[in-house]
């Protein structure tokens, strides 16, 4: 049995369809979902998916050791970012080398990078009159959505569509795409 944990800050549409994808597989589990934003809405749907939840501060974080030793005590084989806010320190990085993916709601290396996430990524898509956006699925390094690409995919988008527009079409693309990028990843993982 290989074991996913997910990092959330948000709402968790995208945990939430990892969790669906996974539910009824005997060889893969989502054994664990972490927040740092204990009033993130991902944590009602890990009550309702009955998956353990785990709120962290910044400082747990960053000058502890007590994320990464959860992970290795849950024997944890992938680390997956859905919607994770904060920039993940080196020691957990390493802990995961190409074992720890993220999602970012463009089509990066454009409109990525610090600052740029959740719904600015839109509002700068459709300032720019952008005739696409996308998703793109990568490795994560110390660098916020600088890793290397996994996979990419596209929508067009219309000069009257709003940032709301664009979100609800990459969103659709996140819950499509993401959970299956993730099973063919840990597929193929040796034990
Ligand atoms: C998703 O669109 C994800 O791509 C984005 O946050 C949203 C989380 O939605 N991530 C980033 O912007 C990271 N740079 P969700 O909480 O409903 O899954």
């Amino acid at each position: 049995m290989k074991s996913i944990a997910i990092f959330a800050s948000g709402s968790g549409s995208n945990a939430e369809a990892i969790v669906r994808h996974f539910q009824a597989r005997t060889d893969v589990q989502i054994s664990l979902i972490l927040t740092n934003n204990p009033e993130a809405g991902v944590i009602k749907r890990a009550r309702r998916l009955h998956i353990p939840a785990v709120v962290f501060d910044r400082h747990a974080f960053y000058e502890t050791d007590r994320v990464l030793e959860l992970l290795v005590n849950q024997k944890i084989d992938l680390v997956v970012l859905a919607g994770f806010m904060m920039l993940i320190p080196e020691k957990l990085i390493h802990a995961f080398p190409e074992k720890m993916v993220n999602i970012h709601p463009a089509l990066l290396p454009r409109y990525g990078g610090k600052g740029m996430y959740g719904h600015f990524v839109h509002e700068a898509v459709v300032a720019a009159g952008e005739p696409q956006s996308g998703i793109t699925i990568h490795f994560v390094n110390e660098v916020y959505d600088d890793g290397e690409v996994i996979f990419q995919a596209t929508c067009d988008l219309e000069a009257k569509d709003s940032p709301e527009d664009v979100a609800r079409k990459v969103q659709a693309l996140e819950h499509e795409h993401y959970p299956v990028v993730i099973d063919r990843l840990i597929s193929n993982f040796t034990e």
